[in-house]
């Protein structure tokens, strides 16, 4: 395989079954993390990018990309702009990974953390405060926001969904992590197109308020918000699981045992939430979800037992106390 730009490096059609993942139930897991730049968000950066382009707002080495990321959207974004020629500005919070920021800075970005924490426990109003900014300093910026870009859940309705659809004959069950909603607003247009009674089943974490639930901290990046992206009205789950961040890190360490692979931790999410519906499968059900990225950047939180008892531990003990 010879390729002429580390933009053609995307998996498209890579799933890794799950034998007997839950109750005797086999998963096909949708393996993103193996994208160039380590995650889903590759397929969301190039999306944003060739939409802003093709509809003639965006021009190369003139005009200055603006995105808030908690990190893969953004070394996506670096990754993009730097082989494109654009100038790329991401604004960040202190959850972000240093590994992503590093990365970002070395193609090019810069890279912007924000330090103060919202009453909801995010950092969205301290993000978006900073972006005004730059908007207001930056005469060629352009915002791309994700959080509320038709474009963020058309990349998915046209490649991500229409590439689980391509693979199975049926689907029963599908799992989607929800960060800024674009992926599962994506799948929910999709995949319902080819099978209209699929169960779309949204997963967040405990703490995050996108479908209803109570403001709380959160630690894990990807899934969450502390604001309803307003993306999230083109959603239509037909379930919704809230996990805790303990279910979530336990997951990932019971998988990297049992199926031999790091994931990410929204990957772990997405599985605690299987194992919490498997009760409902029936035997024969195609059960599907995506995992988002690797867990090779998370070694030093998520699987850190030092990080995961000094942080999440006492948040889970704050949570149900509350
Ligand atoms: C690791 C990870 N998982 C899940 C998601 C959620 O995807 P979306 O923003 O499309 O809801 C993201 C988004 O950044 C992510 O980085």
């Amino acid at each position: 395989m010879i390729v002429e730009s580390p933009l053609e490096l995307i998996f498209h059609d890579l799933f890794y079954r799950l034998r007997n993942f839950s109750e005797g139930h086999d998963v096909f897991l949708k393996l993103e993390g193996f994208n160039v730049s380590g995650s889903i968000k590759m397929k969301t950066a190039i999306g944003l990018i060739e939409d802003l382009e093709q509809r003639g707002i965006a021009k190369p080495r003139e005009t200055v990309i603006v995105e808030s990321s908690s990190g893969n959207l953004g070394i996506a974004l670096s990754m993009v702009c730097a082989i494109k020629g654009y100038r790329f500005i991401c604004v960040t919070d202190p959850n972000v990974n240093r590994a992503n920021v590093r990365g970002m800075e070395l193609y090019g970005a810069e890279v912007i953390i924000v330090k103060d924490c919202d009453t909801a426990g995010g950092y969205l109003t301290a993000r978006f405060r900073a972006i005004d900014d730059i908007l207001a300093s930056e005469a060629n910026a352009v915002w791309l926001n994700q959080y509320n870009n038709i474009a963020n859940k058309n990349v998915h309705a046209r490649k991500t969904a229409v590439e689980i659809a391509r693979e199975f004959d049926k689907i029963d069950w599908m799992f989607v992590g929800a960060g800024t909603t674009g992926t599962l607003a994506g799948i929910c247009e999709g995949l319902r197109l080819k099978f209209p009674k699929v169960n779309i089943v949204a997963v967040e974490p405990v703490g995050s308020v996108t479908f209803g639930g109570k403001p709380g901290k959160r630690h894990i990046p990807g899934i969450g918000t502390s604001e309803r992206p307003p993306l999230a009205d083109l959603t239509n789950p037909d379930r919704v699981i809230a996990v805790t961040e303990k279910a979530t890190v336990d997951c990932c360490l019971s998988f990297v045992h049992d199926y031999n692979l790091l994931v990410g931790g929204s990957t772990g999410a997405v599985l605690s939430a299987i194992k919490q519906l498997s009760p409902e499968f029936r035997t024969g059900d195609t059960i599907v979800a995506i995992s988002p990225d690797l867990g090779d950047k998370y070694l030093d939180t998520i699987y850190s037992k030092d990080w995961v008892d000094s942080v999440i531990s006492t948040e889970e003990k704050v949570l149900s106390d509350s």
